[in-house]
Order: structure tokens, then sequence, then C-alpha cells
């Protein structure tokens, strides 16, 4: 019998009055496999899907990848970092086997043999029954897969001292940064002999500090530039006596600039 019998809900014309409820064929015929793909089995890994996307997102979001100082071409010792979800596959690069020469193996062979143990999960361990114990060869691939991740994010963030990298890399902010006058007559002494360690911008870079807000008098910036100070090399001003004087006055010019 029918439910709701005598009674005909019509609000919708497109719905056809004899529509016969979604009801999956009896598959117990095939043992095991009990379930239809459509909807049933879809509905339930799309909702999987969806807890684990966002939670994924909601990771992402409480964890955002930090925001560093502005990209320098010429500081050659900024070491990049990927977010902390790709931390593993740079780790694995870091290993003999998957670096250098075999680099293949770590950038081709391995990635394509953990994707492809996901293509071929739905053939390996098929049988009827679906407890882990009863699947060890997908169960077993999907530890060591979830092992393997979470050893390597470890082993790749362990290595980092995250305080002085962020303090390093810290943005500058617009109003901070100084403005350059690259018309200058210092400037291209600067560029030729100060830029690559005290950055384009003299924000500093990887080998030197910054030259903004220095307090050093004219003088003692041209007995730095011949002389070098503390872990600044010496020599590295070599020129006419014109251009120094032009590459000081440059520094303080900008100098003056940033106190206004
Ligand atoms: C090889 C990298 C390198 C080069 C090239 C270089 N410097 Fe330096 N400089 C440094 C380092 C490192 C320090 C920090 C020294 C210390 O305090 O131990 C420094 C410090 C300084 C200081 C002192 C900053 C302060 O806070 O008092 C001045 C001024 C300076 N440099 C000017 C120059 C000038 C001008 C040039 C170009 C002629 C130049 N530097 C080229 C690495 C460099």
């Amino acid at each position: 019998m029918h439910k709701g019998k005598g009674m005909k809900f019509v609000g919708d014309s497109r719905i056809t009055t004899d529509r016969k409820p979604n009801v999956p064929k009896d598959y117990s015929e095939y043992p095991g496999r009990t379930e239809a793909f459509w909807p049933n089995f879809l509905l339930k890994e799309w909702l999987v899907g969806a807890v684990f996307l966002v939670g994924f997102l909601c990771l992402t979001l409480a964890h955002p990848s930090p925001l560093e100082g502005m990209a320098d071409p010429t500081n050659a010792s900024y070491i990049p970092l990927p977010d902390w979800y790709f931390l593993f596959l740079y780790e694995l690069l870091k290993y003999e086997f998957a670096s250098q020469n075999y680099i293949l193996m770590g950038i081709l062979v391995l990635p394509g043999i953990a994707f492809g143990a996901l293509l071929l999960a739905p053939f390996l361990d098929n049988g009827p029954g679906r407890r882990p114990h009863q699947r060890p060869i997908s169960v077993g691939m999907m530890l060591l897969a979830l092992a393997s991740v979470i050893w390597l994010t470890y082993e790749s963030a362990a290595n980092v001292d995250w305080e002085s990298r962020a303090e390093a890399n810290k943005p500058i902010p617009p109003g901070e940064q100084a403005e350059i006058d690259t018309e200058h007559a210092g400037y291209a002494v600067y560029e030729n002999s100060c830029l690559s360690c005290h950055g384009d911008n003299l924000q500093g870079g990887g080998a030197g500090p910054s030259l903004i807000g220095i307090d050093k008098s004219a003088e003692e910036i041209a007995t730095i530039a011949k002389e070098g100070i503390g872990s600044m090399p010496p020599d590295q001003f070599a020129g006419t006596d014109e251009e120094l004087e032009q590459l000081v006055d440059f520094i303080v010019s900008v100098n003056e600039q940033s106190e206004e």
C-alpha cells in the first residue's frame, strides 16, 4: 500500500505524480557489496570529504602563512620556505636519495608512487569485508603515508628557527620605507659597492643591516665604507674620493629624509 493514498500533491508540475521513490536496487545477491553507489555511497564519501575540507580550511585560517618582507631579488641568502602543508615535500627533497642526481626520484617517482597508489586503491584489497583488519594493504598504505607526511613535516619545521626568521623578514610598512633617489650621484656608487648587502632600499638584507636611521656621522660612514666595521669586511668601497663623498652624501640624505 502507498502512503498517503487517495491524496495527490501536485504543487510542482515538473514532478510526475507517479514518480517512484529512490530506492536502491536489491544488491543482496552480491555479498559484501550491499550498497547503491549512487546516491548512498557517494553521499557518505562526499560528507566525509566535506568534513575534511572544512577542517583543512579552519587550519589554514588558524595558521595563515606568515607575511614576510618585500621580495628582494638581491638577497641571495634568503631561503624560501613553502607553507606548512607542503613542508613535507620540501623536506623530502633534502634527502640524498631524492635530491641532486636523484632529483627525479624526489619530484616524480616518489610522489608518483603515492598518487599511483591512490589510483590503485580500489583495486587492491577489494575483498568483501570493510573493517580495517580486513583491508590490510589499504590501511597499511594509508598509515604509512600519514606517518611519513607527519614525520617529514615535523623534521622540516623543527629545524627552522621560526622566530629569527620572522624577525629577519618582517614586512616593511609602506610609511617606513625610505624614498630612494636613484638619480642621486651617490646611488650608482651605492649600487655597485653596498647594495648587495644593504639592500636596494638601504633596508638591509641577508648579509647587512639596514642603513636607515643609523647613528653615524658622514666621516664615520666614509671610514666604514673603506675599513669595514664589525662583521662588515673592509675595502667594500674602492673608488675616487669624489665618489666616496657622493656615496656618503647619498646615505646621509636618505637618513635625513627618513627622520622628517
Ligand atoms: C659584504 C657585505 C657588505 C657590504 C658589501 C657592505 N656592507 Fe656595510 N655592513 C655589513 C655588515 C655585516 C654590517 C654590520 C657590521 C656589524 O655591526 O658587525 C655593516 C654595517 C655597516 C654600517 C654601520 C651601520 C650601523 O648600524 O651603524 C655602515 C654605515 C655600512 N655598513 C656602510 C656600508 C657602505 C657605505 C657600503 C658600500 C661601500 C657597505 N656598507 C658595504 C655588510 C656589508
